[in-house]
């Protein structure tokens, strides 16, 4: 039996472009729908603005300034003995307007001298194509992916920068977290993973449903011709898997639980399989949802089949019928609802913790598509404190980490399942994208900066860094 994860596996970390450049307005990029989403709070939601609008605080406009500092922090990345690193390409840096027809020279530039940073630090980059950075216009013009024209500026985006880097990135992901659009009471999901904002009146399940599957066909799409401009591209989907638990040994409970998967299923089935699958075939055709496609998307669903599934793991939700258990209803199937799960605790953001959750998510996905898998997120956002003598002591990130990567070991090692490599979530400290506060912490590496934005973007080692560092250096025997 394996004693170790094989040599080549990918210890990194994880970004996304609108979470830590900065930069929002320079050298021609375009406002993206970060841009427009004002800073929450906990539990407080962010607003989406129409435009961007004077007097309001737009965190993502200034982030963490990486896109000035990106030599100091991946100077820290090595020394951290990162092998890789995931960030995504803000679409509105090379496409300002998403549907202009040449590229901008000054974006395409800055990815350039990204890449080859890392890469001169022997550091992989791993790149996301869309990680709710959707040039602003293309909502404003179009309506977002609802609208299938949308489709032609995504894959023309795409062709551009892997044809561009196409000696520089191997490994790609098309959409972010494609499937949180499903999350019926949270909108914001389907303006960061489509540009749709609902109006009066709109059937919101036909909504969801088309502007999942034309993104979806837009993702085969750019992956068949990814496929074509270096066959030895590596290009994968990325899935929020959220397992869900039935909450009792009740056969109605199994039920829902199997029902509540197949809203996430069916994105990582198409992107996998390359075929709508059954379930939701006949849910469509129940509620009359008249999704639109042609015989010629179906044909290019199946020639775009991705190479692996990337995803975050976070947390597990459970569900329940019992009539005396409290919970917030949901659809798809009578009467059931999302409730506590007795046996696991949250973080102070009321996500719940489930270490056991990610080996079974593993075995789960791997089962159902037996395709390697990448976690490309994976971390606990908390509170930090800087001690008087200046350090950041966040034993219980160190905890958090540990125990998930011992579960992920265990799924390795022990399961034999097929996992390409592992990317915490914001190894540097970031501006969350569910919050837009600064302070909902993530990093080994604390940046100095609040939720007003005060504060000096000076970058100082947390103790989570120095952890890290040696289970990377030890390739993780001493998880
Ligand atoms: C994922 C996203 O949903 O979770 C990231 O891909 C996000 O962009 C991360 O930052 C953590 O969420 P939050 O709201 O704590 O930043």
């Amino acid at each position: 039996m394996e004693q170790s994860f094989s040599k080549d596996f990918l210890w990194g970390g994880a970004v996304a472009a609108h979470q830590i450049e900065g930069g929002w307005d320079e050298d021609g990029k375009g406002v993206s729908i970060a841009d427009v989403m004002t800073a929450g709070g906990n539990g407080i939601p962010r607003k989406i603005t129409d435009g961007v609008l004077e007097g309001e605080n737009y965190p993502n406009h200034e982030a963490i300034d990486f896109y000035h500092r990106y030599k100091e922090d991946i100077a820290l990345f090595k020394e951290l003995g990162l092998k890789a690193f995931r960030t995504s390409i803000n679409w509105a840096r090379i496409f300002p307007n998403g549907d202009d027809t040449e590229p901008n020279e000054a974006g395409l530039a800055f990815y350039d001298a990204l890449f080859d940073e890392l890469l001169k630090n022997g550091i992989e980059p791993i790149v996301t194509l869309s990680h709710f950075e959707i040039p602003y216009n293309l909502y404003k013009t179009y309506g977002g992916f609802k609208n299938k024209k949308v489709i032609d500026y995504f894959v023309r985006y795409g062709e551009t920068v892997m044809e561009r880097y196409k000696e520089k990135v191997k490994y790609w992901m098309t959409f972010n977290e494609i499937n949180n659009q499903q999350d019926g009471e949270y909108d914001v999901h389907l303006w960061t993973n489509s540009a749709v904002i609902l109006e009066e009146g709109d059937n919101k399940e036909k909504i969801i449903f088309q502007a999942g599957l034309n993104e979806l066909i837009a993702s085969a799409k750019v992956v068949k011709k990814g496929h074509e401009i270096n066959p030895s591209f590596q290009i994968g989907c990325m899935m929020a898997y959220v397992p869900v638990y039935p909450y009792s040994s009740n056969p109605d409970d199994l039920m829902a639980a199997n029902k509540l998967m197949h809203r996430r299923f069916f994105y990582s089935d198409i992107h996998v399989r390359g075929e709508i699958p059954t379930y939701t075939l006949k849910k469509w055709e129940k509620e009359g949802l008249n999704i639109e496609y042609t015989d010629e998307e179906l044909q290019v669903l199946k020639e775009g089949t991705v190479d692996y599934v990337g995803f975050s793991y976070y947390m597990s939700n459970a569900v329940t019928t019992l009539p005396d258990v409290k919970g917030n209803a949901v659809k798809d199937y009578p009467s059931a609802k999302l409730v506590s799960n007795p046996y696991i605790q949250s973080s102070e953001w009321g996500w719940p913790i489930d270490p056991v959750g990610l080996r079974y998510t593993l075995n789960l996905i791997y089962e159902r598509y037996q395709v390697p898998m990448f976690i490309v997120e994976n971390g606990f956002g908390a509170y930090d404190k800087v001690e008087e003598d200046g350090k950041i002591c966040d034993p219980y990130r160190i905890d958090y980490l540990k125990y998930h990567m011992s579960e992920m070991k265990k799924a390795v090692l022990e399961d034999g399942v097929d996992l390409m490599g592992y990317t915490p979530w914001g190894i540097i400290d970031i501006v969350s994208f569910g919050s837009g506060e600064m302070e909902k912490r993530y990093g080994m590496i604390y940046v100095d900066k609040d939720n007003q934005g005060n504060g000096t973007l000076e970058r100082r080692k947390k103790e989570s860094f120095t952890w890290y560092k040696n289970i990377i250096a030890t390739n993780g025997e001493e998880l």
